[in-house]
């Protein structure tokens, strides 16, 4: 049976994310990749870029059987794989790979809790090396105001769907990510009203 979950917003959404990873990651790289979901977007960057290493991940077992079987059509050598790691959790289980050059998420941060923010931010903490990036990707607010309509109705049904969940403003995002030295360099608008986050960590 082919395990493959398919995301239509993936096949929007990689070709522009792969762009900015490879101006802001080396070309030889270990990354490790948080919420991968479906796996798309790893078999994808993956197979653009022989040099990374890619370390895909997520907490639910059918994402991660959808991450092995892409992983398996694909044939992508430089793939490895998928972890179970909730950014909650204390211990990731791949401690023993740090450090790692690069963690990437994305669209994780609106659809979860905001204590999942945290956490990611204390993992790319623990387990970049300095100078290594976090490169977080999704709909975010700026200066507390929504940057759409269409992101707002989008933030009004991830609300509904879970009280926690919700659009982020930049500026929050940052502060926290700050409190872990982990620096906001730089920020990419995207399309869809999406944007591109990228932190170095001090
Ligand atoms: C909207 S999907 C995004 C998947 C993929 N990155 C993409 O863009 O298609 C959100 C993902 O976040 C993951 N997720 C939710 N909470 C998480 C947590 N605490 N730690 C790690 N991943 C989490 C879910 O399992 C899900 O795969």
């Amino acid at each position: 049976m082919d395990q493959r979950s398919f995301s239509p917003s993936t096949a929007r959404n990689r070709g522009p994310i792969l762009n900015v990873l490879q101006r802001v990651l080396p070309a030889e790289a270990k990354v490790l990749e948080v919420a991968s979901g479906t796996g798309e977007h790893a078999a994808f960057f993956a197979r653009a870029m022989p040099g990374w290493s890619w370390r895909p991940s997520d907490p639910d077992a059918d994402a991660r059987a959808s991450i092995a079987a892409w992983i398996e059509t694909e044939g992508a050598a430089n793939v490895l794989a998928p972890a179970a790691i909730d950014v909650c959790a204390e211990e990731w289980g791949v401690e023993q790979d740090a450090p790692f050059d690069a963690l990437v998420c994305i669209n994780m941060i609106h659809i979860s809790p905001w204590q999942a923010t945290l956490g990611l931010m204390a993992g790319a903490a623990r387990l970049l090396r300095v100078g290594g990036v976090l490169f977080t990707y999704g709909a975010y607010k700026r200066g507390g105001a929504h940057t759409a309509p269409s992101n707002e109705t989008f933030d009004a049904w991830l609300k509904q769907r879970d009280a926690r969940f919700g659009v982020r403003d930049v500026e929050e995002v940052e502060r926290a990510a700050r409190a872990r030295g982990l620096l906001l360099q730089e920020v990419v608008e995207m399309p869809a009203n999406n944007l591109s986050l990228v932190f170095l960590r001090n």
